[in-house]
């Protein structure tokens, strides 16, 4: 990807839906390496936005897009309608991607691209219960048919396992006080309720900190209540597997917890013999599965962290399914 050409940026924009922009959009469009006739997989379809410049590079080749949240599927099908058959979707949780693609018997693909979290239209619909700015039911689910909602986090959890979450998935240092605070007042009904007590909860000083004194409660809350980060070590997993030798997997991240799943997981598909350093020879037999396509995350450029902020923390990785014979 170093090679990528950013004066090559003119016409991607049109992909811009009633202001959700895409994130890292021709840089993921041209690490997925597309080929017209081939297959490719978008495990957080959204708005549609990448979906859409996939299918539009398509001629005689297939786009399987995934997301768990029906209102999501529902839009961008609309949206994509155009493309027919050339798309079809599967609202599935993107951690099923084998299973779904072989009940359509789909068995390798040549290109499979995540833009994990939470969509534009997910946070701003304040209904949802994803944002701290806005009053609504404690909900935070993506996939809205699934049991668990953050107002069972949020009331029925005891102390030390709110507290870890808090730590583990918000990496929050007032995680203690924060869980207490919650345990201590419970009901909690609402994002207002929950936003007053974190801020409560906290010292003077972290409520001057640039960034919403919620933020890191609610990314954690969320992350337990969608099980973010098993799905996404679940479906790099399996994703890889159903790689043609050749096929590409793009992985747009947005905060460190997801970086480093993704970063460990190339990391440990590249190498090849794990044998402790004092073998002479190797036991384990273990070849390599993937080749870096850029050792470095592809960041946004200022131009677009500019145009939409919500790039600021996006990371893309890269990785490439090696061939027989490596
Ligand atoms: C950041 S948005 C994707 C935006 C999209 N690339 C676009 O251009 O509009 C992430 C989407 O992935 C979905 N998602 C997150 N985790 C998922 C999972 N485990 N299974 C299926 N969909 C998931 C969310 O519901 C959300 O719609």
């Amino acid at each position: 990807m170093t090679g990528y050409d950013r004066s090559s940026e003119h016409d991607l924009s049109s992909h811009e839906v009633a202001g959700h922009i895409p994130v890292l959009l021709q840089e993921s469009i041209e690490a997925l390496n597309i080929r017209p006739d081939g297959t490719y997989v978008d495990l957080t379809l959204g708005r549609g936005g990448h979906s859409e410049a996939i299918a539009e590079k398509l001629d005689g080749g297939r786009l399987f897009c995934f997301d768990k949240d029906e209102e999501a599927i529902e839009a961008a099908a609309d949206r994509l309608a155009r493309f027919g058959d050339k798309i079809t979707f599967i609202k599935s949780d993107f951690r099923e991607i084998s299973k779904q693609l072989e009940q359509r018997e789909v068995h390798q693909v040549d290109g499979i691209l995540m833009d994990l979290g939470v969509s534009s239209p997910q946070l701003d619909n304040v209904e949802r219960g994803f944002s701290y700015t806005g009053e609504a039911p404690l909900d935070m689910r993506m996939d809205r048919q699934s049991v668990m909602t953050a107002s069972d986090i949020v009331n029925n959890w005891d102390y030390e396992d709110i507290k870890k979450i808090l730590y583990e998935y918000g990496e929050e240092r007032y995680a203690p006080r924060i869980a207490s605070r919650i345990v201590a007042n419970r009901p909690i009904r609402t994002t207002t309720e929950l936003t007053e007590i974190i801020k409560e909860a906290m010292p003077a000083k972290a409520l001057r900190e640039k960034q919403h004194p919620a933020k890191r409660t609610f990314q954690a809350i969320r992350i337990a209540v969608n099980d973010e980060l098993k799905a996404l070590e679940e479906a790099l997993e399996a994703g890889e597997r159903i790689l043609a030798p050749g096929g590409r997997l793009a992985v747009i991240t947005f905060h460190s917890l997801e970086d480093k799943i993704v970063k460990r997981f190339i990391s440990s598909k590249v190498k090849s013999c794990e044998c402790p350093p004092d073998f002479p020879v190797c036991v384990c037999g273990k070849k390599p599965t993937l080749k870096h396509v850029s050792r470095k995350p592809i960041l946004p450029t200022e131009g677009e962290i500019t145009a939409n902020p919500r790039s600021r923390s996006a990371k893309l990785r890269v990785a490439e399914k090696i061939g027989l014979g490596g």
